[in-house]
């Protein structure tokens, strides 16, 4: 079967259907029940998950040779796979090989698959990258600059995206960025390696990052967003490698991820002080679950520091660290203004860590003078379940803000066995206000056993998120690419 046709007549898009619809069959045989299944999934139209419209990037010139750029194929492909957005969609499918390439834009109801064997290389060459202004929600660039260069992997104002893959490599070739940054001589925000702004509908899964030169994934301004089932490797010294950024986003599901990074595994994050108040887009309504972080000079997920927006709603469960700073930190200021509330962590394995517990109501970090110290953030609704670290230098260093307490702090069923490393002061607590319930060691007296002698857990929530319901776009048919070796 051949996809090098772009644009499918309804007699070759029926073609194809069929002969996959063979393929399965044959492949099935031995399973009526599947055969039953796929029959009348094709007989409804399309197989779940799949776009009626696909192409190769070598249909449009791309060279997988590792050498050759492959930006304009990209572009071009997209171009001309944006037409079939509102006839059952594209998918562009990149063959085996090694692709380099700067920056391109994604359109709707389009799928990006990477061959299992395909490596995605970004350019060092810094006109593969256009130039975009500041996000409105930060006022400037995260590196203290004006203006930022665009994504590897960059998509605004779309419905319904996926990028996926066999587990394939997005390599960000870092290095280049990492030290120009190091010596400040960049006049640009760095790139991150996929930024979807605007958009609803995002899936993001099964695919490999490594070595992105800033963040990896950041969805912003988005609604019913899933990352799942992504590996994510940057040298633990690079700077500001953060793996999945959820930024003023709503609905998200963040599963099944293993994280190696220079700085936080997760950061949910809302705008910057005086920029992200005005935006006033929070993010809430998130999920992540079984997530493995290793990052050892930052949080294993991070709320903040940049919220101005408000987090809220956020729960955490089966999170497992190694070698990490902290736990689930907040990070804010004043300044910062808005809220982090209602937030929800059940079930944390950590081994080796700096702290368990990592509140910071000082963090500073503002885009411009023009922020108003007197915006300060509400904290509050802060809840720690089912916790067992070892190998701890400190259990929790817990500081609020002065006239301005983190309250509603809930920690319950934790577990912390001390490194032979460990800090005299176990528990540094002020300007906070909140309960502990079976905390091991003792925590400090702001945080009072709620009732001794009885375990008294912390809640959290047994309601569904709607994003909960989401199915992944997993399309089980697709042509054999060429390979290019
Ligand atoms: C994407 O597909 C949906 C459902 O088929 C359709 O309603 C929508 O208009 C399409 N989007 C675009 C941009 O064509
Ligand atoms: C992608 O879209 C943005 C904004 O719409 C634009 O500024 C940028 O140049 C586009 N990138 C490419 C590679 O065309
Ligand atoms: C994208 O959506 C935002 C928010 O709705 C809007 O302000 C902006 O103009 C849109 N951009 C484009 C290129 O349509
Ligand atoms: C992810 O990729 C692996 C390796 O190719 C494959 O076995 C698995 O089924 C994929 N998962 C999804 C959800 O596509
Ligand atoms: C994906 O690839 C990485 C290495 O690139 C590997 O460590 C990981 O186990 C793979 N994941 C799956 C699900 O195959
Ligand atoms: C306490 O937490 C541990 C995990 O750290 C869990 O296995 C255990 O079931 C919890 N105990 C209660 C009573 O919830
Ligand atoms: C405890 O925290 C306060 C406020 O953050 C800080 O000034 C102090 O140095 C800390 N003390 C210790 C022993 O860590």
């Amino acid at each position: 079967m051949s996809f090098s046709q772009p644009f499918q007549t309804p007699h070759q898009a029926n073609k194809v259907v069929v002969l996959a619809l063979l393929s399965v069959i044959l492949l099935l045989t031995n399973n009526l029940l599947v055969e039953c299944r796929t029959v009348r999934v094709l007989e409804d139209g399309l197989p779940k998950g799949c776009r009626k419209h696909g192409a190769f990037l070598t249909d449009f010139g791309g060279v997988g040779d590792g050498k050759t750029p492959n930006t304009k194929a990209f572009a071009s492909a997209i171009a001309s796979l944006s037409k079939y957005a509102s006839d059952g969609g594209a998918e562009l499918i990149v063959p085996p090989g090694k692709w380099l390439t700067g920056s391109f834009n994604l359109t709707s109801n389009f799928t990006l698959y990477l061959d299992k064997d395909a490596v995605l290389i970004a350019s060092q060459d810094e006109s593969e990258w256009p130039v975009l202004p500041p996000l409105p929600s930060y006022g400037k660039g995260r590196d203290d600059t004006d203006g930022r260069f665009s994504s590897l992997i960059f998509g605004t104002n779309l419905t319904d995206v996926v990028i996926t893959g066999g587990n394939a490599t997005i390599d960000g070739q870092g290095a280049y960025w990492w030290e120009k940054f190091k010596k400040k001589e960049l006049k640009l925000t760095r790139p991150y390696l996929i930024e979807i702004m605007f958009s609803d509908q995002v899936q993001i899964f099964n695919l490999t990052l490594l070595n992105s030169p800033s963040w990896n994934v950041h969805p912003i301004y988005s609604s019913n967003v899933i990352v799942q089932g992504l590996t994510i490797l940057a040298p633990v010294d690079s700077p500001n490698t953060d793996g999945i950024n959820p930024d003023s986003c709503t609905n998200v599901r963040i599963e099944d991820n293993y994280i190696v990074s220079g700085d936080d595994c997760i950061a949910v994050k809302s705008g910057w002080d005086e920029y992200g108040i005005k935006f006033g887009m929070p993010t809430q309504h998130v999920n992540i679950r079984r997530l493995t972080c290793i990052s050892p000079d930052s949080a294993t997920i991070a709320l903040g520091s940049e919220m101005s927006g408000g987090i809220q709603d956020i729960r955490a469960e089966q999170i497992t660290a190694i070698n990490t700073e902290s736990g689930v930190r907040i990070k804010t200021a004043p300044g910062r203004g808005a809220f982090v509330k209602d937030i929800f962590v059940k079930g944390m394995t950590l081994k080796t860590m700096k702290y368990v517990f990592w509140m910071t109501g000082d963090y500073g970090s503002h885009p411009d003078p023009g922020y108003d110290p007197k915006a300060m953030p509400i904290v509050s609704g802060i809840n720690y379940r089912d916790v067992t670290a070892e190998d701890v230098q400190m259990s929790g260093n817990l500081a609020g803000i002065e006239k301005d307490k983190f309250t509603g702090i809930c920690m319950s069923n934790v577990s912390i066995s001390l490194a032979e490393k460990k800090k005299k002061v176990q528990w540094n607590c002020s300007n906070i206000e909140g309960f502990t319930s079976g905390v091991n060691p003792k925590a400090c007296d702001l945080l009072p056993d709620k009732q001794p002698g009885k375990l008294v857990p912390c809640p959290f929530p047994t309601d569904k998120l709607p994003i909960d319901d989401v199915e992944l776009k997993i399309c089980s048919i697709r042509p054999k690419p060429p390979r290019y070796y």
